[in-house]
C-alpha cells in the first residue's frame, strides 16, 4: 500500500520522477523475480536435502545403542557429514548466485536514485521546483526502494520455505477418514456389550510422495480383506482371549473396535447401539488400552499414568491404579517415587515395568472396556505371571479383551477365539476348543501358544 500510494503520488504531483521510479521499480522488480527463478530448483533441492538429513540426524540418535553395539559411530558420522557437505555445496551455489543478483539490483536502485538527484537539482535551478518541494520528492522516491528491499526479502523468504509451506497444507487438507455423526450419543456409561456383526475390512495406503517428495493423498484399491466376515458377541462384563498367528487380524480388530478404522462393511454393536453413531470422545474415554509397546513421555511416572485421562485424579484413585497394575512394588525402589522421570522413552523402566504403567495408564480412567493387545508377548516368564495377576485384577466388573500367545494367560478365559488370516475358526472354552477346534489344538501342539507359566 504505501509503495502504491507513494508511486500514484510522485505520478500526480511530479510526473517525470513518477515515471523514472517507474521505471526504476519495473527492472528492480524483474530482477528479484529472474533471481527467484534462477535459484528456485537448487533452493528447492536444498529444502530436501535438509530435511532429509534431518531425518538421518534423529533415525541415528533414536538408534544411538544399535549404531554403538555394531561399532558404527565412524560410518554414521562420515555418512552425515557427506549429507551436509552435500547441503553445503548447494547452499554455497545457490547464496553466491543469489548476492549477484542483490548486487545488480542494487545497482539499479542507486542508479534510479542519481538520475533522480540531478534531474532534481536541475529542476530547481530551472525555477520549477522549489528546494524544499524537492526534499519532500527525495524522501518519497527513496521510500520507495525502502519498501521494495523489504518486499524482496519477504519474497525470497517465501521461496526458501516454499516446499515446506506446501507440505504443511497438503498435511492439513488431509480429512479423517473416521466422521463423527452430526449429533453423537453421549455416552456416559457403557455396560460393555461387543457385537461384531459380519465385519469385512481392508486397509488403505494413503500416505504416498511423488517424484518431487511432495506429500500426495493416494488411495490403493485392490488390497486383499484383512478381515472376512468377522460375526462376535462379547457379553458385558466377559474376559475374552484372541489367539492367532501373527497378521490374522487381531489388532485390526482392536483398531476397529476403538474406530481408528472404519469397516467397508458390517456393523460394530456397543451395548446395542451402532459405534458411528457415538460421540467419538465420550465412546473412547470408556476403553482402556495396553499395547505390547507401552509409549512413554520422558516426564514423570505421575504425569505417564494420569495421560490416560482427561478428569481431574485424586490421590487415593492414582493409588487404586497403581496398586492393580502392582506398581507399588517396584515404587519404593524409585527415589521420588510417582514423581520419578522415567526418562527418554521410559528408559530408566524394565520391560515388565513399562508394561505395568501402561496398564495403570488404562486403569486410571475406570474403562468399561480394557484391552490388552499382546501386553505380556516380550516379557519373560516372571514379569508375565506378574502381568497376569494384574490382569486378573483389573478386569473385574469390565469387559476385558486379552490377545495373547500364552496358554497360562488366556485358558482362564470365559470364552476364547481363534482368529485364521482374518476369519473367526473357533469359539468356546478352553476345553471345548482342545475337542472341537482343530486349529486350536495345532496351535497349543506347536506351542504357538505358548505352555508356558505354569
Ligand atoms: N496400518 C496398516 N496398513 C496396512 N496394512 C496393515 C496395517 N496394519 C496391519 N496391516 C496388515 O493387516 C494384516 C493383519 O494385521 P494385524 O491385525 O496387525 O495382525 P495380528 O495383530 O493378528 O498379528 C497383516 O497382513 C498386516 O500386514
Ligand atoms: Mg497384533
Amino acid at each position: 500500500m504505501q509503495l502504491l500510494v507513494t508511486i500514484i503520488g510522485l505520478l500526480i504531483v511530479a510526473p517525470i520522477f513518477g515515471l523514472i521510479i517507474l521505471i526504476g521499480i519495473s527492472i528492480f522488480i524483474w530482477i528479484s523475480i529472474y533471481s527467484n527463478f534462477a535459484i528456485g530448483e537448487d533452493l528447492k533441492k536444498t529444502q530436501e536435502l535438509y530435511v532429509e538429513s534431518d531425518k538421518q540426524q534423529s533415525e541415528f540418535l533414536r538408534n544411538a545403542s544399535l549404531v554403538k553395539v555394531n561399532a558404527k559411530e565412524k560410518k554414521i558420522s562420515e555418512e552425515y557429514d557427506h549429507s551436509y557437505e552435500k547441503i553445503n555445496k548447494l547452499n554455497k551455489k545457490v547464496w553466491l548466485t543469489f548476492a549477484s543478483f542483490v548486487q545488480k539490483r542494487s545497482f539499479a536502485a542507486d542508479i534510479t536514485k542519481f538520475i533522480i538527484l540531478v534531474v532534481g537539482v536541475y529542476l530547481v535551478y530551472a525555477g520549477v521546483y522549489t528546494p524544499g518541494f524537492l526534499m519532500v520528492l527525495f524522501t518519497w522516491s527513496f521510500r520507495v526502494f525502502d519498501r521494495m528491499g523489504y518486499l524482496t526479502s519477504i519474497h525470497r523468504r517465501v521461496t526458501q520455505q516454499y516446499e515446506s509451506i506446501k507440505n504443511y497444507f497438503t498435511l492439513m487438507e488431509i480429512e479423517s477418514d473416521i466422521k463423527e455423526k452430526d449429533n453423537p450419543i453421549i455416552v456416559n456409561e457403557i455396560k460393555g456389550r461387543i457385537e461384531f456383526k459380519d465385519i469385512y475390512f481392508k486397509y488403505s495406503s494413503r500416505e504416498e510422495f511423488d517424484e518431487d517428495g511432495i506429500l500426495k493423498i493416494k488411495k490403493e484399491k485392490n488390497r486383499e480383506h484383512v478381515l472376512k466376515g468377522i460375526n462376535l458377541i462379547i457379553e458385558a462384563g466377559q474376559r475374552v482371549a484372541i489367539v492367532g498367528h501373527s497378521g490374522a487380524g487381531k489388532s485390526t480388530l482392536i483398531n476397529l473396535l476403538v474406530r481408528a478404522y472404519d469397516p467397508q462393511k458390517g456393523k460394530i454393536l456397543i451395548d446395542g447401539k451402532d459405534l458411528k453413531n457415538l460421540s467419538l470422545l465420550s465412546y473412547r474415554s470408556k476403553i482402556g488400552i495396553v499395547p505390547q509397546d507401552v509409549s512413554l513421555f520422558d516426564n514423570t511416572l505421575r504425569y505417564n499414568i494420569l495421560f490416560g485421562t482427561n478428569e481431574n485424579i485424586e490421590d487415593v484413585q492414582l493409588r487404586k491404579s497403581l496398586e492393580m497394575a502392582r506398581i507399588d512394588g517396584f515404587l519404593n525402589n524409585l527415589e521420588n517415587g510417582v514423581d520419578t522421570f522415567v526418562g527418554e522413552k521410559g528408559i530408566k523402566l524394565s520391560g515388565g515395568e513399562r508394561q505395568r504403567v501402561g496398564i495403570a495408564r488404562a486403569l486410571i480412567k475406570n474403562p468399561s472396556i480394557l484391552i490388552f493387545d499382546e501386553a505380556t508377548s516380550s516379557l519373560d516368564v516372571e514379569n508375565e505371571a506378574m502381568i497376569r495377576e494384574s490382569i486378573e485384577k483389573a478386569s473385574k466388573g469390565r469387559t476385558t479383551i486379552i490377545i495373547a500367545h500364552r496358554l497360562s494367560t488366556i485358558k482362564d478365559a470365559d470364552k476364547i477365539i481363534v482368529f485364521e488370516k482374518g476369519k473367526v475358526v473357533g469359539e468356546g472354552t478352553h476345553s471345548y476348543l482342545l475337542k472341537k477346534c482343530e486349529a486350536y489344538k495345532k496351535m497349543i501342539n506347536i506351542q504357538t501358544v505358548i505352555v508356558g507359566g505354569n
